[in-house]
């Protein structure tokens, strides 16, 4: 593998393409707007610029220069013409993933995989708007990509073996693990996760309990590192209006309707950490500052 394509340099392509870079692969990120590679750019910069204390355990400091040098940030998607796999992070909207595809279809080499890194949208779906579906798979990165260990990994109907084993050897090199499930709109984990942060949403709206005790439950009854409204601000409330959305659609299943609550932050501009606002307010994109609603 020489060269990696990311599309979408948002809160998910920036992570994919600083673990890909920092496993020494030359990564091409596209993204349709200037302001968003620019941000990316300085994200990924201060990532680097702290691995070293966030990893913790002797950790060595990073070659920042030698990891960005490695990332070309471009706004041209013809710029993928040499990328042997190509990992799609745009918005989670069917409407832009399906125009965007047939584009890559044209642009890159017929051999070409493309990794779907979408939260819930079915694979079989994404390969049926190209000429290529046995070469589709879904690369589910968890979120922040750099950091997270393993991925889940979407064999849709028509996912070849052969794609299979390369999309396994590319997060291999990356020193990531990788669990195979079959397709279904939102796999195993956002079918679950997604559930569990809309019904959180729900007891807010209800006002059965503020934030704060929420997430504090979670985290204190249960153990689990982050409570659902804070992962939701991680995850980025468009995000997860779009995603329980889709499942929505997908299952005809009315347990996952959005949340109103969830809507109406959504239409405010408050998507999460990304904003600085969501359920918690943030002064920086890694900081969280305090309980708001
Ligand atoms: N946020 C998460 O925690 C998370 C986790 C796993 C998977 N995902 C999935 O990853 C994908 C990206 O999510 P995100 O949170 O990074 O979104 P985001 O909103 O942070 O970023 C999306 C980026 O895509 C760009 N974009 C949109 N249309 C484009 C196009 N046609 N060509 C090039 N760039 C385009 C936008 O300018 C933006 O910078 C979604 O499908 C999402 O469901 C998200």
């Amino acid at each position: 593998m020489s060269q990696l394509g990311v599309v979408g340099a948002g809160t998910m392509g920036t992570g994919v393409s600083q673990l890909f870079a920092e496993a020494g692969l030359e990564v091409v990120l596209v993204d349709s707007q200037r302001r968003a590679l620019d941000a990316g750019r300085e994200q990924i910069r201060t990532s680097l610029q702290t691995a070293h204390l966030v990893r913790g355990g002797g950790a060595k400091p990073l070659d920042v220069d030698a990891v960005l040098g490695r990332i070309r940030f471009t706004t041209e998607l013809k710029d993928l013409s040499g990328a042997e796999y190509v990992v799609e992070n745009i918005t989670e909207d069917w409407e832009a993933k399906r125009r965007l595809y047939p584009e890559l279809d044209d642009v890159c080499p017929p051999d070409t995989v493309f990794g779907v890194n979408t939260s819930a949208i079915a694979i079989s779906r994404i390969g049926s708007v190209t000429r290529r579906p046995e070469k589709v798979v879904g690369t589910h990165f968890m979120n922040p990509a750099h950091l997270k260990p393993t991925v889940e990994v979407i064999r849709g109907f028509r996912t070849s073996e052969d794609t299979l084993q390369r999309t396994g050897e590319l997060l291999e090199r990356a020193g990531r693990r990788h669990i195979v499930v079959n397709d279904a709109a939102g796999f195993v984990t956002n079918r679950v996760a997604m559930l569990t942060v809309n019904e959180a949403i729900f007891l807010v709206h209800e006002g059965v309990a503020d934030v704060r005790s929420i997430d504090r439950l979670f985290k204190e009854c249960f153990g689990h590192p982050m409570g659902p409204l804070a992962t939701a601000d991680l995850i980025g409330l468009d995000t997860v209006l779009y995603s329980l959305e889709v499942i929505y659609a997908d299952l005809n299943d009315s347990k996952y309707r959005p949340c109103p609550l969830l809507r109406r932050m959504v239409e405010a501009g408050l998507h999460g950490r990304k904003t600085g606002r969501g359920f918690h307010t943030y002064e920086s994109a890694t900081r969280e500052d305090k309980a708001h609603v």
